[in-house]
């Protein structure tokens, strides 16, 4: 049995209602949207990974199939996975206790839609000097009505966990972050097989059972991509070099990362940040202005202006179309000289193209 002072083990919840991100994934979970052309997912494990956090279950829900056949055994990762299904959404800690079997020593639970810096070796050093069964990180935001507050007194005790509270019911803008170190004996609190959340249930118990729930504050960079908007800022956050990722080592802040066999005519230009993807080809005359992503397979054609945006893989731009602000999911075909501002461009739930807007004030 691993001693008190390692933390090996982890859950990433990857399932229930919060797993879509409309109108981005209907054919794809929002945890395997890629971030600069890899699965958020896979930047999630090497973040772990990097803290020796390597024995990760994946409690998924939503097309399981499609993030198990992608990510197999994670040794491309240098990590040990392993999946739990839920027939149903089981809730937040519904699905850790469906995960049991692999946790029987001082394990993480993360949000599988969140991005941080945090340092999980400061967090568990933490929870070990506060003696704590539960600990939660907690970051600190402007609007804290659309996430969990977490009140503490001058020892970080938890005093109070509200999840989503009206505005005049806030009384810190401590929330959340959604990452916790939690000791196994909690999970006897958490129902077998039932719908249970940590935020609405497990957390306000323990609260009442005087349990020691601490909070540990930390103020790096922390981002729940929500939404479409923070979908992209995360993107251009991290081309912008905002912030880094294991995956990512060496983006500078104008760098163009362009893979060797993409193609690109001496006549188009590139403005970094940019990252273009495998296959691409980027036709003559063609302005690309950063950040912009292009993922693989995709065709920029002629006389094209690309300017912030991000395409997913296999995308067709016509020859004079304009982009600003947009994402562009995968497969779709942008017509000859069509201008397409602050949009979402993918195929909806009836595999046609459809459009919808990305409000530009909040994309970062
Ligand atoms: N396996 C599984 N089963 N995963 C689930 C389930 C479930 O039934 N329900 C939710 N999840 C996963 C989602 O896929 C997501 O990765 C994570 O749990 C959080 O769900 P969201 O739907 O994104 O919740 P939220 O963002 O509104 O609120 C949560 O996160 C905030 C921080 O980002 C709460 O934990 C808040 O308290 C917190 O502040
Ligand atoms: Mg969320």
């Amino acid at each position: 049995m691993p001693s008190s002072s390692t933390l090996t083990k982890a859950v990433i919840l990857v399932g229930g209602h919060g797993v879509r991100l409309q109108p981005l994934s209907y054919y794809m979970p929002k945890p395997m949207m890629p971030l600069l052309n890899r699965p958020f997912l896979e930047h999630i494990i090497a973040y772990l990974a990097k803290f020796k956090v390597t024995d990760i279950t994946l409690a998924l829900s939503y097309l399981p199939e499609l993030i198990r056949s992608h990510l197999g055994d994670g040794s491309n990762l240098g990590v040990q996975l392993h999946y739990t299904v839920e027939d149903s959404p089981l809730g937040t800690a519904g699905a850790v206790k469906n995960a049991n079997r692999y946790l029987d020593s001082t394990f993480a639970v993360l949000n599988g839609d969140i991005f941080t810096d945090l340092n999980i070796a400061d967090m568990l050093a933490f929870h070990q000097h506060k003696k704590a069964k539960v600990t939660i990180a907690l970051t600190w935001v402007d609007n804290p009505c659309a996430f969990g507050v977490v009140e503490t007194d001058s020892e970080d005790r938890v005093r109070r966990f509200t999840e989503k509270p009206n505005t005049n019911k806030v009384t810190t803008h401590w929330i959340n972050a959604g990452i916790y170190i939690l000791e196994p004996e909690i999970l006897r609190h958490i129902p077998v097989s039932s719908y249970y959340m940590f935020e609405r249930g497990l957390f306000p118990l323990l609260l009442k059972l005087n349990e020691p729930v601490y909070g540990y504050p930390f103020r790096g960079y922390w981002l729940d991509m929500g939404t479409p908007e923070k979908y992209l800022c995360l993107n251009c956050d991290l081309l912008l070099a905002k912030m880094s990722s294991p995956l990512t080592p060496g983006l500078g802040q104008n760098s163009v990362c362009c893979e060797k066999d993409a193609t690109v005519h001496p006549s188009a230009k590139i403005m970094g940040p940019a990252v273009i993807g495998s296959r691409c080809q980027i036709d003559q005359r063609a302005r690309i202005e950063g950040p912009v992503i292009i993922g693989e397979d995709c065709y920029v054609g002629e006389d094209t202006s690309i300017e912030k945006a991000m395409l997913w893989q296999g995308i067709s731009i016509g020859a004079g179309a304009s982009l600003k602000g947009c994402i562009i999911g995968s497969n779709i075909r942008i017509e000859e000289g069509k201008q397409v501002t602050n949009r979402i461009v993918t195929l909806d739930h009836t595999g046609l193209p459809g459009e919808s807007c990305l409000r530009a004030d909040e994309a970062g």
